[in-house]
């Protein structure tokens, strides 16, 4: 029999360790300065020793179609897919995204189990392409944000302008806590207008800060510290922020309104304590969660969690696959059994793991806010849930339209069932995703990038013995379809039935070949609704 649990002290045992965390990724377009930043972080909490750690488990950015490369350094990279450490006592969770483009699918999963982000922007380039789209995942879950605008050592765009690009690109009202004097070869520091004081950059000694506290702008040790020229620049800047931005207010960053932004260089450590120490302080602890029968909050008695990213091991040694999942409520156990949602079974862990840094290892529990890793045998999808006992599943995990896609051809039809099941588990994984074409049975799989068809053609050979021709199909966004009319949906997809395909869920999708045939259908189809996401429960 389980010993009689005291709800009390449960409860403000588990409220302590709420507290304690912060779990949040780091966004930006390839290049910007993500994982350096991630490095710096580390270094400060003490995860790491030396600089160039988190460097060589990155994948190669530029990578050409090696895919093998890549997954094992992507096999090394599980070792760093979350990263947790203690910085003044609060445990951040710091989970990682891909670099490279081709599985930015696994990057706005990852993001579904984050409450928070720090998106980087590369203060030469501005807003960039996958800075758009990440953003656009944040702001379907208005996830609170911090940009932390990289490379101020480098000539880069005039602050005032590169505020205001991100603020109509990225379609979110930023609020500055730290403002640059100079930029490039005249890059001085930057003023906190948070903490007000003047943090000077020195570039021959790169690791050393100086942090003068400033009382008034106008004293004379503005002076004394810029020079007369950037003094007067700084204090012009100051009078039009602050006569633009009230005093900053962290509720509607919570609420995922405003974005507080900083300015630094993460190569030379510049900015980052400042922004660190500020994260830790108004990031949000392990929010509540929405479910298909009502809100999970974390600090309920029961655990509940979710999977959102699903890791194969392609080392014919190691077969096994991790299934990562965040733990939203209650505390999760080792050895205890927890209920299966989608598969109605119990299931039990005997070796969780988590990504303490200082003890990549077995744990014993763990608690909201928290990811584990899952040794699975293909019991997991992206999306399942596990509870202890309650049946419902965690919303907000989104698919999304893919942007290739190919048809797939079976080169030995004696492998069909093999196939099958092959294309089933590794759309499980979240790799790609599989359609069936419209009152037919031709298979289509759609990616974000094309190094995901190769992972897909290779797997299915090495692990299901299939092989497979992918045929390259002309299509660009597979679109959910959905009516309020039953008939006119009716219509619609006899009308247009050799672009009409089904998702593994039975889910209609129209198939555009081009942004103006999606247009043109969207203009003479006004009672059919093109949803580029689909959420997998909802
Ligand atoms: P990513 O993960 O977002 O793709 O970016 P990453 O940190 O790898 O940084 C991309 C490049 O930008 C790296 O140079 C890195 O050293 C550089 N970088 C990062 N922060 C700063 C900064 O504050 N100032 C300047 N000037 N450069 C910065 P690389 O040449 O691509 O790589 P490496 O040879 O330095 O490893």
């Amino acid at each position: 029999m389980q010993p009689e649990i005291n709800t009390k002290e449960f409860n403000s045992k588990i409220i302590n360790e709420i507290k304690k965390r912060r779990t949040f990724a780091i966004i930006s377009h390839p290049d910007a300065g993500k994982t350096t930043l991630t490095e710096k972080f580390l270094l400060f909490g003490g995860a790491i020793q030396t600089a160039g750690a988190v460097k060589s488990n990155k994948i190669k950015k530029h990578a050409t179609s090696d895919f093998m490369d890549i997954e094992r350094q992507r096999g090394i990279s599980v070792a760093t897919s979350v990263m947790s450490f203690e910085y003044k006592n609060i445990l951040v969770n710091l989970l990682d995204t891909p670099g490279h483009k081709d599985f930015a699918e696994d990057t706005y999963r990852t993001l579904t189990a984050v409450d928070s982000v720090v998106l980087v922007i590369d203060s030469v380039k501005g807003v960039e392409e996958q800075t758009k789209r990440l953003m656009e995942v944040c702001r379907m879950r208005d996830t609170p944000v911090i940009v932390f605008v990289n490379k101020l050592d480098r000539d880069g765009k005039n602050p005032f302008d590169l505020l205001d690009e991100i603020e109509s690109e990225l379609n979110i009202q930023l609020h500055p806590l730290s403002w640059p004097i100079g930029m490039g070869k005249e890059f001085k520091g930057v003023y906190n207008l948070f903490e007000k004081s003047l943090l000077l950059f020195n570039p021959n000694q790169k690791t050393t800060e100086e942090d003068v506290p400033i009382e008034n702008i106008n004293d004379e040790i503005v002076e004394q510290k810029l020079g007369a020229k950037d003094a007067n620049r700084l204090r012009e800047d100051v009078e039009l922020i602050e006569g633009v931005y009230e005093e900053f207010d962290p509720q509607p960053y919570l609420e995922g309104k405003i974005a507080p932004v900083f300015f630094g260089s993460a190569i030379n450590n510049f900015g980052v304590k400042e922004l660190l120490e500020t994260f830790i302080q108004i990031a949000p602890l392990p929010q509540e969660r929405a479910v298909t029968t009502r809100v999970v909050e974390p600090d309920e008695n029961k655990f509940s969690g979710f999977v959102f990213k699903i890791h194969a091991n392609l080392d014919p040694r190691h077969r096994d696959r991790i299934a990562f999942l965040r733990v939203c409520a209650g505390k999760f156990e080792r050895n205890k059994y927890f209920h299966h949602v989608r598969l109605d079974k119990n299931v039990r862990f005997s070796n969780p793991y988590t990504f303490l840094a200082r003890d990549k290892d077995i744990i014993e529990s763990a608690y909201p806010g928290d990811v584990v890793g899952l040794f699975d045998t293909g019991n997991f999808k992206i999306g399942d849930t596990l509870t202890e006992g309650e049946d419902f599943y965690f919303t907000g995990i989104p698919s999304f339209s893919p942007e290739i896609f190919k048809e797939v051809v079976n080169k030995d039809p004696m492998k069909t069932k093999q196939l099958e099941k092959g294309l089933l588990q590794l759309t499980d994984e979240g790799v790609a995703q599989l359609f069936t074409q419209f009152g037919g049975n031709k298979k289509i799989i759609g990616c974000v990038g094309e190094l995901q068809f190769e992972v897909i053609q290779y797997r299915l050979l090495h692990e299901y013995g299939a092989s497979v021709q992918l045929n390259s199909l002309p299509y660009y966004k597979a679109c959910w379809i959905t009516s309020k009319d039953p008939k006119k949906l009716e219509e619609f997809i006899k009308f247009k039935s050799g672009n009409i395909a089904k998702d593994k869920d039975g889910l209609l999708v129209y198939l555009a070949q081009s942004e103006w045939f999606l247009n043109t259908e969207r203009t003479n189809n006004p009672d059919i609704e093109f949803h580029f996401t689909s959420e997998i429960h909802k």
